[in-house]
């Protein structure tokens, strides 16, 4: 009897540490080890048997009385608890499960990104970046683009001083390469680009592209129609058909523009490609000997295409999206969907 006497001694000191809790997965925990299906007053209410029967009644009474205040003790606290976080819980049910948290996810762009890379990784192509921060030997000198040249016109850039600006494409990323990596040479470089260009639903002052550049003896065009319509195929569809036509960049010769047949119209003309059947994607060409040279590689020797792709393009066809702006908007609507 003295025994079950000390038990409910013990019981009522933790009922009076109950307004002491500070946290609520203690009380919960307390709550569970007295109050729960296999908790303290249970146990105790199975052990009345031995208890002699002259004592019975009484010690059930107690028992019952303690577990009606440790009850409102716990309730008491739990609401307390709520009150000091601000939460309402006048109808809060403790039993309910919890909420799920709405877990992050990746950026659509750096999505698509990641599945371009992809594929030329599958290709064997070496992933790298630059900085954003270029000097004009890079973005524009060693790429043939003096500062005569129209050209530099047309990519209308972002200066921050001296021989400072925000790389308007990310061909430097293949003249860094040739300038730190010995032929041959296998690379995808992706990144930010900056020029002066209105905010429109065509056009954006930042976007994103991927260059690509292989060099190596007896590299030729045939190379680069190769790895590029092995792309368009991985990241369009095996069905869709690329156009390569002439095109002019100081920095490859001969140059061309690549066109995909239209993934919506399959080439019939819709509204998507302007009724045209193509949609441009990307420049391309064989790296001009000149180019080669100011990286110290014997163009005698070495020769290697490259090419740029523009990757917000892409996306908007591949997942339909009519407005370039959702892409830096960060509006949770619109990013949420993919
Ligand atoms: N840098 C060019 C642009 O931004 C694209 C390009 C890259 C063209 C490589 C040819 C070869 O328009």
């Amino acid at each position: 009897m003295s025994e079950n006497i000390d038990k409910l001694t013990e019981l009522e000191s933790r009922i009076t540490s109950v307004p002491g809790i500070e946290d609520r997965s203690t009380l919960e925990n307390l709550k569970k080890e007295l109050l729960g299906k296999t908790g303290t007053f249970q146990q105790l209410q199975k052990e009345m048997k031995s208890i002699p029967k002259d004592d019975r009644a009484d010690f059930g009474q107690k028992l019952n009385d303690l577990k009606n205040r440790a009850a409102e003790a716990l309730e008491n606290r739990f609401r307390e608890l709520a009150d000091l976080l601000g939460e309402d819980v006048s109808d809060l049910d403790y039993t309910l499960p919890g909420k799920k948290p709405v877990p992050g996810r990746l950026h659509l762009l750096t999505k698509t990104i990641d599945k371009i890379l992809g594929v030329f990784r599958d290709q064997g192509f070496h992933i790298v970046e630059g900085p954003d921060i270029e000097d004009e030997w890079h973005n524009f000198e060693a790429l043939r683009m003096t500062a005569d040249h129209p050209a530099r016109d047309t990519q209308d850039s972002f200066y921050l001083a001296k021989n400072r600006l925000l790389k308007t494409h990310t061909s430097p990323m293949q003249i860094r390469y040739m300038e730190n990596y010995p032929v041959p040479i296998q690379m995808v470089a992706p990144g930010y680009c900056f020029r002066r260009d209105p905010f429109t639903s065509r056009h954006s002052p930042t976007f994103t592209q991927i260059e690509a550049l292989m060099i190596d003896e007896g590299i030729t065009f045939a190379h680069l129609k190769a790895v590029l319509s092995e792309f368009v195929r991985g990241f369009f569809g095996r069905d869709t058909r690329t156009r390569f036509r002439p095109d002019y960049f100081p920095f490859v010769e001969p140059g061309c523009e690549i066109a995909i047949s239209c993934p919506f119209c399959k080439g019939n003309g819709c509204r998507v490609c302007s009724m045209s059947g193509w949609i441009e994607i990307l420049g391309a060409g064989m790296v001009h000997p000149g180019v080669l040279e100011n990286c110290k590689i014997d163009s005698k020797k070495y020769t290697g295409f490259a090419f740029g792709m523009g990757i917000e393009r892409p996306a908007m066809i591949r997942y339909g999206i009519d407005d370039i702006r959702h892409f830096y908007e960060n509006d949770f609507r619109f990013l949420g969907q993919f």
